[in-house]
């Protein structure tokens, strides 16, 4: 949880409905180990009390540009030069139009133009006001300056409308500023990342499914692209929320999922084979809805193709991840696997204790290479492991 550990994050509130969400946030990169100054317009301050950012950050909160200090040209330098990134969160029409065009008539656009620091803003406001060509053409002159839009989502708003112009969710926001941080160490490296659980189908209406959320593989997919790879995910059936600005690919069954992997192995640099894949398969699909007519119902299952074993029997130069998950034996069965499927690392699982395994946010696991040196790793999140995992891929690429 200290992703944000020795870092230092200007947060910027304007005056909008939404700077309620934005307490949220703070506390968000609280937790995660950063340093934070807050400011904000006169305007936010009328939505959210100072006070409230002061206990979260443990830091005064700057509203006014001449609050009562002969050092006042000071504060605005230094709260710039504080920052190793700037978050406006949320971004009101009319801020967005200030910092577009360079002006600083209050402390907070005053240190947008002082600072250095690259700037991130969440818009917030009425469809109407978003939409409006003069705020779309100053969200277009801040893009092209560099700066990252986190996009308003749609929903709800505060004036009673429905449509685009709610401030994107805090969770968003912290993981973009999570990403905005971590180290790039997959640059120019293409990664294949599987995930989910195949669906192997029994008859029109049913199928034969496991357990898997694809909350691991998706983890994966997002730590390869914050590190700056290129990342394609295959996935099979999943709950979690896919990574934005990477190849998706959906798939059912394990078939499908083997034609899809092969189809990008050759030009990948590596593989993390995290989906659950089914072992077997319904040898005769029935066509027509099975009926309850008989007492007892016998399936005839095949073996379905070992995706990674067949990647491991192809290799050429990318590097094979595999992930076992078991309930015994754990480090003796995972071992087995590296050899028989070729592979450079794998990532054991012992899926019968508490906090590993299916649907739940941590895991407990053991990194295993080919030489059998092991690490084992503590309890920790699955955005926590993925991080380790996309790191033990960069030291070997
Ligand atoms: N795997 C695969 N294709 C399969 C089955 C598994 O590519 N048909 C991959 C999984 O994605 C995982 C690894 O192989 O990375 C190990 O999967 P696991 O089910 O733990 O092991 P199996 O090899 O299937 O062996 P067993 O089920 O007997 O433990």
């Amino acid at each position: 949880m200290n992703e944000l550990a020795g870092k230092n994050i200007l947060v910027g509130v304007t005056g909008g409905i939404a700077a309620y969400k934005v307490v949220e946030v703070v506390s968000r990169f609280k937790k995660m180990g950063a340093e934070v100054r807050v400011v904000m317009t006169r305007a936010a301050a009328e939505f959210v009390a100072p006070r409230t950012f002061q206990e979260i950050t443990k830091n005064p909160v700057s509203v006014e540009m001449f609050a009562g200090t002969v050092n006042f040209h000071v504060e605005h330098i230094a709260l710039a030069n504080f920052a190793d990134v700037v978050l406006i969160a949320p971004a009101t029409a009319n801020f967005l139009a200030k910092a577009a065009h360079g002006i600083a008539d209050d402390l907070l656009t005053t240190i947008v133009l002082a600072t250095t620091a690259p700037m991130i803003v969440a818009p917030s406001m009425n469809t109407k006001m978003l939409e409006h060509p003069a705020t779309q053409a100053n969200l277009k002159i801040l893009e092209g300056r560099g700066v990252k839009i986190i996009d308003a989502e749609i929903g709800r708003l505060a004036c009673g409308t429905s449509g685009k112009g709610r401030l994107s969710e805090p969770e968003n926001i912290c993981a973009e500023i999570v990403k905005f941080f971590a180290p790039k160490i997959l640059i120019g490296k293409k990664i294949l990342v599987t995930a989910g659980g195949t669906i192997e189908p029994i008859d029109p209406v049913r199928f034969i499914c496991n357990r898997s959320t694809g909350k691991m593989g998706y983890e994966i997919a997002r730590a390869a692209k914050n590190a700056g790879a290129e990342v394609i995910l295959i996935s099979g059936n999943a709950t979690a929320e896919p990574p934005s600005d990477i190849k998706f690919v959906k798939v059912e069954t394990a078939l499908e999922m083997r034609e899809a992997v092969l189809a990008e192995y050759e030009n990948v640099d590596a593989v993390i084979m995290s989906a659950a894949v089914s072992d077997y398969r319904v040898k005769n699909v029935a066509s027509q809805k099975i009926k309850k007519s008989n007492e007892t119902l016998t399936l005839e299952l095949v073996k379905n193709p070992d995706i990674l074993k067949e990647l491991g029997e192809r290799k050429n130069n990318q590097l094979l991840v595999g992930f076992a998950a078991e309930t015994e034996n754990v480090i003796e069965y995972a071992r087995g696997k590296i050899d028989e499927k070729n592979l450079d690392f794998i990532v054991a699982n012992d899926v019968s204790q508490e906090g590993a395994g299916f649907g739940v946010d941590t895991n407990i696991v053991s990194l295993i290479d080919r030489a059998g040196d092991i690490e084992n790793l503590p309890l920790m999140t699955k955005a926590e492991l993925a991080e380790k995992i996309i790191q033990r891929i960069a030291e070997l690429i």
